[in-house]
């Protein structure tokens, strides 16, 4: 069972990833932005499973939640231009466009948990479950003050 589940989120993650692959190619800044976010919470499901003891924890997975987050703050501040803030698909804020310094201080909060994650995971990912709980609990402590400040529900 705990098997299954492990998998269930290995291949969510693999399916972000690889609409992200696919968006990146797309030239569409809001189905870009989207799929990243889609992979930072495929990231923030398995990394929250492992850590609620609902998925097993191995360094491999640790890794891979982390990769995926740190590479979605270094791309998703990009995603932005003007014009792309009225799409009626899009949960963005209109704060990103009118106060986009306060928005690059949460994407900036965001880049520093994911790349102190990211850095501490070396080349095999966290030992163990208290190692990455150690880097990945900072990481999901910055998604709310930017969805609360800068995404619409
Ligand atoms: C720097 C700001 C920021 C941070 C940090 C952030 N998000 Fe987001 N997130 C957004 C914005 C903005 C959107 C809306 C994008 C759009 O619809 O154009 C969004 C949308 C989403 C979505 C919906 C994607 C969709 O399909 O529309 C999910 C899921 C999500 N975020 C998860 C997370 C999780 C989990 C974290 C923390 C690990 C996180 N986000 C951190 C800004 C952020």
């Amino acid at each position: 069972m705990r098997f299954l589940k492990y998998g269930i989120a290995v291949a969510a993650l693999a399916a972000a990833s690889l609409s992200l692959n696919a968006a990146a190619a797309s030239d569409d800044p809001v189905a870009d932005r989207k799929a990243v976010m889609q992979s930072v919470g495929a990231a923030a499901g398995l990394g929250g499973g492992m850590l609620k003891g609902q998925i097993e924890y191995t360094p491999a997975a640790g890794k891979a939640a982390i990769s995926t987050m740190n590479a979605a703050a270094h791309t998703f501040g990009g995603l932005f231009p003007d014009g792309s803030d009225m799409a009626d698909n899009s949960t963005a804020a209109p704060a990103i466009w009118d106060d986009r310094a306060g928005f690059d201080a949460e994407l900036a909060k965001f880049a520093a948990a994911t790349g102190a994650a990211a850095k501490a995971s070396g080349k095999e990912g966290p030992a163990d479950l208290d190692a990455f709980k150690a880097v990945f609990g900072p990481v999901l402590g910055t998604c709310k003050s930017c969805h609360e400040g800068f995404r619409v529900k």
